[in-house]
């Protein structure tokens, strides 16, 4: 049997890489160590909760004093724990400091204490930046250079992760993903908000022109992708992992539009956001090599997350519903321009 320490289990990914490595591996037991923030939530794994293979503990990945204590019992690290909304950072970076970097190193010093056989931190395409279109995707060795305070944080967790591969030999990979979309995503990420806006006939907020790159990746392939760089990957080294399916605001919009068969005028243009990366694109061919590949392109990917959010209304609807996110989407939303995104129609 082996212990594996997951963090941030309770969020959108960590969540569904909580149920695969269960169900994946018969001989891997879990401890989910979670802060739960406004993104943690403990109805993501009901499913899995009485589990005899499965241990939450609620706590934060900057105590020192805690992480040591779970570390002694936990051969493999994956660490999820952060905070990951772009937005948010922009409102204000203190927490994505503190979990984003100090939190990482907090882990980092205790996994090469006690000697852990494998940490896998998950990292972010938006380490490397933007580019421009027609510019070549980003391999593992692009500069780090991220734009925003979410993907600064990031990025300082993800330098820190090299640097004990380096300096203390700590065996260390990277994962560098880009945007995942499926289920139990918190619905302030762009797909659960338009998807849940468009249900109700609420305006989908597009940042700017629209036209703003991203690659998608289903998050179960990311999950995929974790367990195979955890596994087989090279220590120290970092690996890319792209969905190779890009495409623009509008199209996202209109996509989502179209499946849930509501009018192309619900989409509403409103006030950039602020240092806007505009292109994600990720070379992903060295975890390709390692025999890794997406199994769902952007259509089905983006299909199956329509369907999810269809069939678990009350999941997002409890989320909307509070008054946290309602307070949220005020502040995030409602002066961003004179298209009301908040407009019913
Ligand atoms: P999420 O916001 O849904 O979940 C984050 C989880 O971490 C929550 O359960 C939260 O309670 C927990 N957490 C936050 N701070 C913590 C702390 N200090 N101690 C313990 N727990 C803490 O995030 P997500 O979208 O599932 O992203 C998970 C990870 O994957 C993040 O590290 C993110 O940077 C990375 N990532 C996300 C994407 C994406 O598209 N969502 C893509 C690439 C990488
Ligand atoms: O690329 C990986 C990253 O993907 C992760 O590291 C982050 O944790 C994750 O949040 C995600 O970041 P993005 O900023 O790309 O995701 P978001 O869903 O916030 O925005 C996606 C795109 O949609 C981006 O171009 C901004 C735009 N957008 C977003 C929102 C929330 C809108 O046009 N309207 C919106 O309301």
């Amino acid at each position: 049997m082996k212990t594996m320490l997951i963090t941030g289990g309770a969020g959108f990914i960590g969540s569904h890489f909580v149920r695969y490595i269960l169900n994946t591996y018969r001989d891997y037991r879990i401890i989910n160590l979670d802060k739960l923030t406004y993104a943690g939530n403990l109805d993501n794994l009901i499913d899995i909760v009485d589990s005899p293979r499965y241990e939450f503990v609620r706590g934060d990945i900057c105590d020192a004093g805690l992480v040591n204590d779970l570390m002694q019992r936990v051969d493999l690290v994956v660490n999820f724990a952060a905070e990951s909304h772009v937005d948010r950072s922009i409102m204000g970076a203190e927490e994505f400091m503190k979990s984003n970097a100090l939190g990482v190193y907090t882990l980092l010093a205790a996994a090469r204490d006690c000697g852990v056989e494998r940490f896998l931190q998950v990292s972010t395409d938006e380490v490397y930046g933007s580019l421009e279109a027609g510019e070549d995707p980003w391999t593992e060795d692009a500069p780090i250079a991220p734009r925003n305070p979410y993907a600064v944080a990031k990025a300082a967790g993800d330098m820190m992760a090299r640097a004990f591969a380096i300096t203390y030999g700590l065996p260390v990979v990277i994962t560098r993903a880009s945007n995942n979309i499926g289920g139990f995503q918190y619905p302030e990420k762009r797909v659960p908000i338009y998807i849940a806006n468009a249900i109700d006939d609420i305006a989908l907020p597009v940042y700017g022109a629209g036209t703003a790159i991203r690659d998608h990746l289903y998050v179960t392939d990311h999950c995929e992708a974790i367990d195979l760089v955890l596994h087989k990957g090279a220590q120290g080294e970092a690996y890319n992992v792209g969905g190779e399916n890009e495409a623009d605001g509008l199209s996202v919009a209109e996509k989502i539009l179209e499946y849930l068969e509501k009018p192309r005028d619900l989409m509403a243009h409103v006030a950039d956001r602020p240092g806007h990366d505009m292109r994600y694109s990720l070379d992903a061919s060295k975890i390709m090599a390692l025999g890794w590949k997406p199994k769902y392109n952007f259509e089905e990917a983006l299909r199956l997350t329509v369907e999810w959010y269809l069939g678990n209304e009350d999941w997002w609807r409890k989320i909307r519903d509070s008054a946290d996110y309602r307070e949220y989407y005020r502040r995030q939303y409602e002066d961003r321009s004179a298209d009301d995104a908040d407009r019913r129609r």
